[in-house]
């Protein structure tokens, strides 16, 4: 019991603690990824947290109870000093992964991150074709890609295998599948686009029809009869398609924190598209003031904030009512219902977002890939 009643009961909000930190070690990458979820603006956000900054959120995030770390970017490789941000997460007792295109990957790195305590790896990759990655990301990578995810493997990483789902490789899944198995990775995880930041920008020239979508679900549930246990793959309706909302970051507020390059403290990487919410920087406060205490971080918590329909939802405790960054980019107000719920008043906005997608004039308009300026 509270002293205002009885306590609500516990969700998977990992009672109270940010057990996921998320730390943006930089927006800088070598690639122009076209649904790139970093800030259209990520040119201008400079002055990234120095090493000895990011060393004290890692010691604030640990002490307050943060289990499992992503370093993630931009491209992580891009700081000198990730080795010993990850040394330093091993030695606080963090479970450590790395996001990662690999460029900027080599074997020797790769030995000092396992020397580091690195514990797993995410590779994206785009498809098994060359050409078809290297015009997807805008630089002829592919060959690498593949070299580093052998050279991972042989040093006895598990690996992660991330492929973004777009329109232009959503055909290519079986052949996919079996190069990921030729390479021996343990998980695949079919990512589908979410259409925020440059993924939006792009969204009609991105998004994969239903009918593609169950395509790929069917390609990918034979495979799985094919080859049993030796490999795992994710793979999920997009919320666009799925009449649900996901359940986005499990509730805001509730069991991750993301660290932005620059300080910001964001309960999810989009956050920062809101206004109207005064981010915390972490040069500023603590975190656990950030976590515990900032109106940024409580806005959106629990289900006080909910307005109907999801307010007396019988769904709210499964998905939190969707997506706020969602909400705020097709209806003007975080707060509003996620528009991809069938419940939604805004769900016409979806509907409206797949017709025009696939209107019949697909693909005449070129990407917009990412690049400072290109806002
Ligand atoms: Fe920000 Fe869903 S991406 S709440």
């Amino acid at each position: 019991m509270t002293k205002d009643g009885p306590a609500r009961p516990l969700r998977l909000d990992g009672q109270g603690k940010p057990l996921w930190l998320v730390c943006e070690l930089t927006y800088k990458c070598p690639l122009k990824c076209p649904w790139c979820n970093n800030p259209l603006e990520f040119g201008s956000i400079r002055d990234e947290l120095s090493t000895e900054e990011w060393k004290r959120v890692l010691r604030e995030s640990r002490a307050l109870g943060s289990l499992q770390l992503g370093f993630t970017g931009g491209e992580p490789l891009v700081r000198k000093d990730l080795e010993e941000l990850v040394a330093e997460a091993d030695r606080l007792g963090f479970y450590t992964n790395l996001i990662t295109s690999t460029v900027g990957m080599d074997a020797e790195r790769l030995g000092r991150l396992k020397a580091a305590g690195l514990k797993q790896i995410q590779v994206s990759l785009q498809s098994h074709d060359a050409d078809t990655t290297n015009t997807l990301v805008g630089a002829p990578v592919h060959q690498h890609k593949i070299d580093m995810i052998r050279e991972i493997k042989a040093q006895g990483f598990p690996v992660v295998l991330n492929i973004p789902v777009v329109r232009q490789n959503i055909a290519h899944t079986t052949a996919y599948l079996e190069l990921a198995l030729e390479l021996g990775v343990d998980y695949v995880e079919f990512a589908n686009v979410q259409y925020y930041n440059w993924a939006l920008v792009n969204r009609d020239e991105l998004m994969p029809t239903l009918e593609e979508l169950r395509e790929s679900e069917a390609a990918i549930n034979a495979f799985r009869a094919r080859i049993g246990k030796r490999m795992t793959i994710y793979f999920v309706i997009p919320d666009y398609f799925n009449g649900r909302p996901k359940a986005c970051m499990n509730g805001w507020g509730s069991i991750i924190m993301t660290i932005a390059p620059d300080g910001l403290a964001l309960p999810c990487q989009e956050a920062r598209l809101l206004e109207g919410l005064d981010f915390p920087s972490v040069r500023d406060h603590s975190v656990e003031w950030i976590w515990k205490d900032s109106p940024a971080f409580k806005t959106y918590r629990g289900d006080d904030w909910m307005k109907e329909p999801c307010r007396s939802c019988d769904e709210k405790e499964k998905d939190f009512g969707g997506c706020r960054c969602q909400a705020y980019l097709l209806t003007g107000d975080a707060a509003n219902p996620d528009p991809a719920c069938s419940k939604s008043p805004f769900h016409h906005k979806i509907g409206q977002a797949i017709v025009e997608a696939h209107r019949p004039l697909r693909n005449s308009r070129p990407l917009v890939m990412r690049q400072a300026g290109a806002s």
